[in-house]
């Protein structure tokens, strides 16, 4: 007989997750505390922007396979498996990731199931909130209950989350007895036939394999973002530079792109997650090196609204602005932490009048600052503009050609945000462009 599968959180994580389930074909039933958003799943609608995932939902939402409820009691003794996929979001405070989700989510299930059943966390967590939950676990569990618990952490990227999902480039088992293990050998078929590498280790390991690998990445990209600042101060191409560090297999040329920095919902908050949880531990010096990775990165944004101010000679105030992108990264409508949306703000707060347009990240971006202005379309946020900034990858940005603009802007200006735009093309039509690492006279004086 098939497995149940219950996946709890709906977000990016478990709405995929849940997707992906019913597609491999198992009955799946999502939770989520939000009612709202359980309707609007059970009728199909996804309430986020990912590639190939609509499709998917309706799909199963239309074969009865998959379903929503707000409910623990009607999962608790239905499902084998209850994967967490609720959010970990940094703590008010700055210091750490709020765990109060995965700890609902844990005491809804305990104090609820009967029978047999495992428990699979798949939310980015501390190292050392396994353990904790298994002795919440123990300690709150029915008499007749029999809860196994196993890590399984989820490296999924936005706008590739089902690929990612269905053809993992790894699986990580975090378990203790054989369980778990042999259960999600049987949720993982598929992926194992096709011989994904299963990692099977402890809690700790299987927690900590997620954080560094966030951390990495974050570092690589702060990596050649601190070379974009050697380059822009005395030249050199930043691009070839990748391009030629990228040739060495042991480096790689991926998450070496130099930019306005990385944003979104993992990897800024996960490093400074990271570097709480070690702090806790006694060891604050050991990841010191991720604040200066966060500093790098945040420098990137800092970097370009003082650009502007410089191509604008000093008259930042009132001088028009088109923003291209306010997602953290294309193909995405996720406004978190975004690095374009972020100089959206900081161009406003000086005083510029910034127009946006962003292909699916408007709405967001407006709920959060309202008081920005939004165009529908590029043609509308690029008229009569001082000075063009692009700063999400979009493909419908990466097209752009000079003739695009020319007949539209004010003036001739614009800064590639991601080093996407062939500069000699535009330099030859007559614009001044300044891409990420390119030399340009110092940048002093206050705004
Ligand atoms: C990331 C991890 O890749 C994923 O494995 C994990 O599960 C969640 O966090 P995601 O947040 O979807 O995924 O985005 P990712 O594609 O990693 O990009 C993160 C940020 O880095 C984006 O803002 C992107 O624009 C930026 N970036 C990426 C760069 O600035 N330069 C690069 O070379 C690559």
């Amino acid at each position: 007989m098939s497995l149940k599968i219950s996946v709890i959180g709906t977000g990016y994580l478990g709405a995929t997750h849940a997707a992906c389930m019913a597609e491999l074909g198992f009955d799946v039933i999502g939770v989520d505390i939000d009612a709202a958003k359980v309707a609007a799943l059970s009728r199909g609608n996804l309430p986020f922007h990912e590639p190939g995932l609509p499709e998917l939902l309706r799909k199963h939402v239309d074969s009865g396979r998959l379903r929503f409820t707000t409910d623990y009691a009607e999962i608790a003794d239905w499902a084998d498996i209850h994967f967490i996929g609720v959010g970990t979001p940094q703590r008010a405070d700055g210091h750490g990731a709020d765990l109060r989700f995965v700890d609902s989510a844990v005491h809804e299930l305990t104090s609820r199931i009967r029978g047999s059943a495992l428990i699979v966390g798949k939310s980015t967590v501390p190292v050392g909130t396994a353990r904790r939950l298994r002795g919440i676990i123990d300690t709150e569990a029915h008499s007749e209950a029999n809860i196994a618990l196993a890590w399984n952490p989820e490296f999924l990227r936005e706008g590739f989350a089902v690929a990612d999902t269905m053809r993992p480039d790894r699986l990580v088992i975090g378990a203790e007895g054989g369980t778990a293990e042999a259960l999600l050998r049987e949720v993982y078929a598929v992926a194992l036939a096709a011989e994904t590498p299963l990692i099977v280790t402890d809690f700790e390991t299987a927690e900590l394999v997620k954080v560094a690998a966030n951390a990495f990445l974050a570092t690589k990209i702060s990596f050649i973002n601190s070379f974009a600042e050697v380059t822009e101060t005395i030249g050199g191409d930043i691009t070839t530079l990748a391009d030629a560090l990228g040739h060495d297999i042991r480096i790689g040329r991926k998450f070496l792109n130099a930019g306005v920095g990385f944003g979104g919902g993992c990897l800024p908050k996960d490093i400074r997650a990271l570097q709480a949880r070690v702090s806790e531990l006694g060891l604050s010096h050991t990841m010191g090196y991720l604040a200066e990775v966060d500093e790098i990165n945040l420098r990137r944004r800092e970097r370009v609204v003082r650009l502007a101010n410089s191509m604008l000679s000093d008259k930042l105030v009132g001088a028009r602005i088109a923003v291209l992108g306010v997602t953290f990264k294309p193909d995405s409508d996720d406004v978190r932490d975004s690095p374009a949306l972020d100089i959206a703000v900081r161009l406003f707060n000086a005083g510029a009048d910034v127009l946006v347009y962003d292909p699916k990240g408007n709405n967001n971006a407006a709920e959060r600052f309202p008081r920005l202005h939004y165009a529908n379309d590029l043609p509308e946020a690029v008229a009569q503009a001082d000075l063009v900034l692009l700063l999400t990858e979009w493909a419908e940005f990466k097209a752009l050609v000079p003739a695009d603009l020319e007949d539209v802007v004010a003036e001739r200006r614009i800064i590639d945000g991601r080093n996407v735009l062939a500069r000699g093309q535009w330099e030859d039509a007559g614009w001044e462009i300044v891409g990420m690492g390119q030399h340009h006279p110092p940048l002093d004086g206050e705004l």
